[in-house]
């Protein structure tokens, strides 16, 4: 159980979309509030959800409905079924990157020299691929298209678990290349550049713009706010303890995350990448990095395809987990059978996600939301707006206006205790604390 809610926790947003966050936030000034947010806000909001699923084992809006059929809380689980759904707009985007990169690596595309004569030893190479790749119009599109199908078939045929007992098997697997590739971007010359970008914070670089990124990433990369623990917590037997299961799943995000940290900014800054004006980069970091430090080692390929591999399954096990969630939303609010309710979720996906590939490239600059572009807006909106609402309300929900039994009851916790203590804590985290960290962030950035 653990370990299938580590597998849908760890995906691209450590992998990904945190060293584009932290390239973007000033380095560790970001990591910095990245960490107490995960602290101070992460955990309670987990184990609010985790308490809730497991106490009422409904859907998303189901589950924000039961204690107050008459009161709009429901709303709460509107917002992340909403968040949810644009989140997978342009996840299945960067999936079907990972799909490229990985069959690119297997073929060797991606190591070979160009039609322009240009060859991987070239300062901007990998840029250049990465600007064909994702700026192309029907590549980028029909590796979309084959994530948002394989997703289906996944969910149709009923073969979950089994994605899961694979991730499970590979998740350590991806751990133990990404402690390699450390130690290869770690001896590179000018690495301690990188390491003090990553580690040393300037703290005149914490701006409001800065905590409500720290503030979105913390909640994509612990996937809440999303529905999604709160539906797999439904499944999650008496005898799991929630609080050491929060720390856990916490844990392995920070882990993954620092480890991609410590990987990328090494590379970035002996390669000069910083210095690139393409501006995707910001979008794709890891893609540029990393296949450079892959053609400086032996067996290239063959490092870039296990990468790749364990990369496109640890973002499958996260989209079939948040495909779950509307689906199962539909199914139980809508009375629709399973495959209609796929249907409903996945049809308007294969509408969005491919819009929002075409709006990176240059030829779709229509495709534009308040000045971003469609990518960037549902990633945008979802994460550093929609998220941190539905946990908001989550903490006041579960805080408020549940029962007071319930945290006491699914922490196992008895007065005069030391879990007694823990859940009197945590009770007044949610009540306060919490929501008023989250409006305090919001307030700040208004200011
Ligand atoms: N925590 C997940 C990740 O980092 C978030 C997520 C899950 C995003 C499912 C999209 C879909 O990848």
């Amino acid at each position: 159980m653990i370990a299938a809610t580590v597998g849908s926790a760890v995906g691209l947003g450590a992998v990904w979309r945190f060293p584009n966050e932290v390239q973007q936030g000033g380095g560790a000034a970001f990591l910095l509030v990245y960490i107490v947010c995960l602290l101070l806000l992460g955990i309670p909001v987990m184990l609010a959800e985790f308490s809730l699923g497991r106490a009422v084992g409904s859907d998303a809006i189901g589950d924000y409905r039961h204690f107050t059929p008459r009161a709009p809380w429901w709303l709460t689980g509107t917002a992340s079924v909403l968040a949810t759904f644009l989140i997978m707009g342009f996840y299945m985007v960067v999936a079907g990157w990972t799909l490229e990169y990985l069959w690119q690596s297997i073929t060797g595309a991606l190591y070979d020299t160009g039609a322009s004569g240009a060859t991987p030893e070239d300062s901007s190479y990998f840029t250049s691929k990465l600007t064909e790749n994702l700026t192309s119009v029907w590549s980028p599109i029909i590796w979309t298209v084959v994530v948002l199908a394989v997703n289906m078939l996944i969910l149709s045929g009923g073969v979950q678990k089994g994605i899961e007992r694979l991730s499970n098997l590979l998740m350590p697997l991806l751990f133990l290349l990404l402690v390699v590739l450390m130690c290869v971007t770690l001896t590179l010359p000018d690495a301690s550049r990188g390491i003090t970008f990553f580690l040393k914070p300037d703290f005149s670089a914490i701006t409001p713009a800065v905590c409500i990124s720290a503030l979105g990433q913390a909640f994509f990369s612990l996937s809440l706010g999303m529905g999604i623990l709160l539906t797999y917590s439904a499944y999650y037997p008496k005898n799991v303890g929630l609080t050491s299961t929060a720390f856990t799943v916490t844990g392995c995000a920070l882990l993954v995350s620092l480890l991609m940290g410590l990987i990328i900014f090494p590379a970035v800054k002996s390669f000069g990448l910083d210095q690139d004006a393409s501006g995707l980069q910001g979008t794709a970091l890891v893609f540029v990095t990393l296949p450079e430090v892959f053609a400086r080692m032996g067996f290239t390929r063959l490092w870039s395809t296990i990468f790749f591999a364990l990369l496109a399954i640890a973002a499958i096990t996260s989209t079939v987990s948040s495909s779950e969630v509307c689906i199962k939303c539909a199914q139980d609010r809508l009375g629709l059978s399973r495959s209609r309710a796929i249907w409903l979720v996945f049809a308007p996906l294969f509408i969005l996600s491919p819009l929002c590939s075409l709006s990176l490239g240059s030829g779709a600059s229509w495709l534009q939301i308040g000045g971003q572009n469609l990518f960037d807006f549902c990633d945008n909106f979802s994460t550093n707006y929609l998220l941190p609402l539905a946990a908001l309300f989550t903490c006041l929900y579960v805080g408020w206006a549940a029962p007071s039994t319930l945290l006491s009851t699914q922490l196992d916790a008895h007065p005069g205790t030391k879990k007694g203590l823990w859940v009197t804590v945590l009770r007044n985290l949610l009540r306060y604390f919490c929501p008023l960290l989250i409006i305090a962030i919001f307030v700040f950035k208004l200011l």
